[in-house]
């Protein structure tokens, strides 16, 4: 949602997002490739057309403006990330 609140099941918030959420270098790749498999009630289909910087602006954005995350992701980080993307 506008807030980044989730809708219950079916897709995950992403305004309470911690350390421990899940493997935050990962979400670079979530955001190009997408997440879920045929169990997952609705799967993200991944975003191709976004840009590394674009990506990368999203990653901060949803970190620090959304969950007050005071991790910076570098271009350089995205772009390193990206390519080890398992696909
Ligand atoms: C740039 C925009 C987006 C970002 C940054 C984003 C980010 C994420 C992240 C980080 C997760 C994993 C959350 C977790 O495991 O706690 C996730 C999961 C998910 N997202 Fe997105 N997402 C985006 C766009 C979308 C769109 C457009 C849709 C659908 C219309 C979507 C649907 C989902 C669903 C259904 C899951 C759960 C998949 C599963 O666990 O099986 N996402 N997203």
């Amino acid at each position: 949602m506008p807030d980044g609140s989730g809708v219950n099941e079916l897709y995950p918030s992403l305004n309470n997002l911690d350390q421990n959420s899940f493997n935050l270098s990962e979400m670079p790749c979530i955001i190009r490739n997408g997440l879920g498999n045929e169990l997952s009630l609705i799967q993200m289909s991944g975003l191709e057309h976004l840009s590394e910087v674009e990506i990368n602006n999203i990653v901060n954005y949803v970190l620090n403006d959304m969950n007050n995350l005071s991790l910076e992701f570098t271009i350089q980080q995205t772009e390193e990330t990206l390519k080890d993307c398992s696909e």
